[in-house]
């Protein structure tokens, strides 16, 4: 199959749209990271979003609607909660975990009774969900267990020949994927997924917000993850990637002490000047660095690099959401100093 890139023109999401229609997977842009699109309604067009990316099918896919009230048509029930939160961040990076009706078939929630709703903001994206009509179901458009894509190459370089098209709406703005939130009761949501909607902006609108302890810690043998996707090694590119959490000097002299020909380091923007030895840099603050850590951690492969030493993030705001990203592209190897 010849995958299409497609532009953010009329005529162009059209075209994207029929595709959807049809059944086919489409490449396609939103506010966090880019998408595979497919009708989350239809089985068949779902189970080959699955064999796309290679992922697992007990891993439940997220549907993206035009509008939070569409979210009545394909769930038995909304909490007074979940109205409140979508009025202050849909359209949005946060993803809501409801209980879903027949509508929403058992491929699509990867055989969980609950659905995960998100409202894009990302105006193409908006647009192609509008001209299809289809409850769009759509993981990040990464092969599994790959760093996720924020640009239309990114995805034409994991899935060229696997899907019907990819359209081009520029980079990710966010850089990481929404936050997904389960109700817990009348005044509670539980995090499970950390993102750009943090859990200081969740706690103006709520009493409590729990974070789940799996964002930061592996599982342990047989326990059970509340979001599927946590279970799994995530965001790793073929480089061997180590947090390192400590001050610029004991990295600087922690690396100093490795060398080596492949071996690189992931460090924030301003300790350039006085780092000696090769690396990137993934921005100042946490809304750059999530705008920028997929885009690196690909960047790192094609240079060649097989180990990378990384400073660790603040684990707070949205910094949360980098680390713990970056703490699962690490297998959950961290290094304190
Ligand atoms: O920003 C995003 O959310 C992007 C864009 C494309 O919208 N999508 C995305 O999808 O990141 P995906 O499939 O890569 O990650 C969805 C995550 C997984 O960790 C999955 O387990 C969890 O959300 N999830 C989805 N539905 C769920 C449900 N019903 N209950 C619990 N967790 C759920
Ligand atoms: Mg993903």
């Amino acid at each position: 199959m010849e995958t299409l890139l497609l532009s953010d023109s009329e005529e162009q999401l059209e075209i994207a749209a029929k595709l959807i229609q049809d059944g086919e997977i489409v490449g396609i842009p939103t506010e966090t990271v880019y998408g595979l699109g497919a009708d989350a309604s239809n089985e068949e067009a779902v189970r080959s979003v699955f064999a796309a990316k290679g992922r697992p099918a007990d891993n439940p896919l997220i549907v993206h609607l035009a509008y939070f009230s569409d979210a009545e048509k394909y769930t038995r029930h909304i909490p007074k909660l979940a109205y409140r939160l979508a009025g202050h961040f849909c359209p949005g990076p946060l993803t809501i975990v409801l209980p879903k009706n027949d509508r929403i078939p058992m491929v699509t929630s990867g055989g969980l009774d609950t659905v995960g709703i998100r409202v894009p903001s990302h105006p193409v994206m908006h647009r192609i969900i509008e001209l299809s009509g289809c409850p769009i179901a759509a993981p990040s458009a990464n092969a599994s267990g790959y760093p996720s894509t924020t640009t239309a190459k990114h995805v034409i370089s994991d899935m060229d020949g696997k899907i019907a098209a990819v359209v081009d709406g520029g980079q990710s703005e966010y850089g990481v994927e929404s936050t997904v939130i389960a109700i817990e009761d009348e005044d509670t949501v539980r995090i499970l997924r950390p993102g750009c909607v943090t859990r200081e902006m969740l706690l103006k609108h709520c009493g409590n917000v729990i974070i789940d302890p799996a964002i930061l810690h592996d599982l342990a043998e047989g326990q059970k993850a509340a979001s599927p996707g946590m279970k799994y090694k995530h965001y790793s590119p073929k480089a061997d990637i180590i947090m390192v959490e400590s001050s610029l000097e004991d990295f600087t002299d922690y690396v100093g002490k490795k060398g080596g020909d492949e071996v690189f380091s992931l460090i924030f923007d301003g300790d350039e000047k006085d780092f000696p030895y090769r690396h990137m840099t993934y921005g100042g603050d946490s809304l750059s660095q999530a705008h920028l850590l997929f885009q690196r951690l690909r960047e790192l492969d094609d240079i060649g690099a097989k180990k990378v030493y990384v400073r660790a993030p603040q684990a707070d705001g949205v910094g949360l959401a980098v680390y713990n990203r970056l703490i699962r592209a690490a297998g959950f190897e961290v290094i304190r100093i």
